[in-house]
């Protein structure tokens, strides 16, 4: 007998005489290295969905690692039978879009300003040369998720994209959200979280069609917590009440002008140019992060005179509401329940995942499966329709229960494996709802206007333009906005870093706009837990009574 080991999807019969790394490269799958297996780089993690006790037990390189997470070069099948299932942390790519959609500007519409420009064989940064050199003159934008990173290569003298890519988070290891990632990083000091993240993007920014070296200027936008990770900043502040970053407490004490960072190629243990800026998009306040920021510039709220609103919904959810004239923006802690975490057939968006669930008259599910294989789990889009159609069809309460005292309902089945939903799992989503929906219901009532006086509003993210919107609508997601309000913008912070990227105009409006932003703290909010009670129900968003 022999234990069947499932790595990315791929079955061998596995014994204890190799490591789960050798029969990953046996199967052809690319496991992220630098080390070469030696236990020293941490890259090639995996994370366990089945079988954690058919396994060695921790090696000595694998005790910073929580919950499922194992070092494949460290771990061998220890069982005489059974079954592993395991995934790297690049199961190929997340879903991307190369572009946003609906929104104002565009990369095109801006007058190319670069901070880094050319003359003769000189290149330069602000007008200080960095190097001699005729060959291309390259810039990264980034979007540093706490689920998904995504990366944008950019010719800085035409602005054309020249490549992207994306991959999960590998920090996944030090918890889903961002208050476990602040413990973690709290608790093993020694920049664990950032080393592993730092092979990962060497590995991106290598793969690229370009030599990494013509790569000058980098801007990286995330929330508080993961941008300040990445600038080996202390986040403890972060996770203590008022809930502030580093940057932003000693700009309260006049230290800094700004809370944007920079920092060198070359101290970011980057393989991009030594000298190139690495710039870190200024954060708004609190958990509302450089991601919103950059949305902010996406969407041009400088000079937009409408009224519009931007919920970019995700493991932290941020909402942007204002004008030119005033802007309040939140952040909500929503947790991962919509991108697939703490679900128990919950996955990202890629390949294999289940994405839209529609049950027919007869009662069965037709389902939609991301690239066109046989399923493997269910993703965020797919979980929003599963329980707008269970709510539909009567077979889910509007508290989420499911009819028949029953506990589980299977969506499908392949090779004996059930693909399911549990009452649990739609506890937790009915949490992730009610932290976004009191979210929309305290920046509104603190702006003082209603749903209505909405002009436009833009979904925001990877997950907010794959969403069905009636759907989010009928569970309560979305407010029930007339749908031409609604905009499915796309990943509006991967745009709004490119566009810093390439305009120095561009960033110092950047820079003046989240200086004017009011932070709406929604943990002082005398009516938070009445909202959030009343959003984990599923049911539309009524307006509500305006506060002032
Ligand atoms: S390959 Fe480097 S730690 Fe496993």
């Amino acid at each position: 007998m022999a234990v069947t080991l499932t790595i990315n999807g791929h079955s061998i019969e596995a014994t204890g005489n190799q490591s789960l790394f050798d029969y990953a490269e046996g199967l052809g799958i690319d496991v992220p290295t630098s080390c070469r297996k030696q236990g020293k780089c941490k890259e090639c993690m995996v994370e366990v969905v089945e079988g954690m006790d058919a396994l060695s037990v921790l090696a000595e390189p694998e005790r910073h690692l929580k919950g499922n997470f194992r070092l494949s070069c460290q771990t061998f099948v220890a069982a005489a039978e059974g079954h592993v299932r395991c995934h790297t942390m690049r199961r190929g790519h997340m879903r991307i879009e190369r572009h946003a959609f609906g929104l104002p500007i565009s990369n095109r519409e801006f007058r190319l300003d670069p901070a880094v420009t050319r003359d003769g064989n000189r290149i330069l940064i602000d007008g200080v040369e960095v190097e001699r050199s005729t060959g291309p003159i390259l810039g990264i934008a980034m979007d540093l998720g706490t689920t998904t990173v995504v990366l944008r290569l950019v010719d800085l003298e035409s602005g054309e994209m020249i490549a992207d890519t994306s991959f999960e988070n590998p920090q996944r290891f030090g918890g889903s959200e961002v208050m476990s990632r602040i413990a973690y990083d709290t608790e093993h000091p020694g920049r664990l979280l950032m080393r592993t993240l730092a092979g990962y993007f060497t590995h991106a920014i290598e793969k690229f069609p370009v030599d990494p070296k013509t790569i000058y200027e980098m801007v990286v936008v995330g929330n508080s917590t993961m941008r300040d990770l990445f600038f080996r900043q202390s986040v403890y502040s972060i996770g203590q009440n008022p809930y502030q970053s580093i940057t932003e407490i000693e700009m309260s004490e006049g230290k800094r002008a700004t809370t944007s960072l920079s920092q060198s190629g070359l101290h970011s243990l980057l393989p991009i140019h030594p000298k190139a800026r690495v710039y870190g998009a200024p954060i708004i306040s609190g958990h509302v992060g450089a991601d919103a920021a950059a949305c902010m510039l996406a969407v041009d709220l400088a000079h937009e005179e409408r009224l519009v609103a931007v919920m970019d919904i995700g493991t932290n959810t941020e909402l942007i509401v204002g004008n030119k004239h005033r802007i309040l923006a939140a952040s909500c802690p929503a947790g991962p329940a919509f991108e697939g975490g703490a679900i128990a057939c919950g996955m990202p968006a890629l390949d294999g995942a289940i994405e839209s669930v529609e049950i027919a008259g007869d009662g069965s599910f037709r389902l939609r499966v991301i690239g066109g294989v046989p399923p493997e789990g269910i993703c965020g889009s797919g979980l929003i329709d599963a329980l707008s159609e269970l709510l539909r069809t009567g077979r889910m309460n509007d508290m989420g229960r499911f009819s028949d005292d029953i506990q589980r309902i299977t969506l499908c089945s392949v090779e004996g494996k059930d693909i399911f939903l549990l009452e649990s799992d739609v506890n937790e989503l009915a949490q992730a709802k009610g932290a976004n929906v009191a979210g929309l219901h305290a920046v509104f009532s603190s702006y003082g206007i209603d749903f209505d006086d909405i002009e436009v509003f833009y979904l925001a993210g990877g997950f907010g333009r794959h969403l069905n919107i009636e759907s989010s609508k009928r569970i309560g997601l979305v407010p029930s906005l007339a749908s031409e309000k609604i905009v499915q913008a796309g990943n509006t912070a991967i745009e709004g870093a490119t566009i810093a990227l390439l305009s120095k105009t561009k960033r110092q409006e950047l820079e003046d706009l989240v200086k004017r932003v009011e932070h709406c703290r929604l943990e002082t909010h005398p009516s938070f837990f009445e909202f959030f009670v009343e959003g984990c129900q599923f049911k539309p968003v009524e307006p509500i009574p305006c506060a002032s």
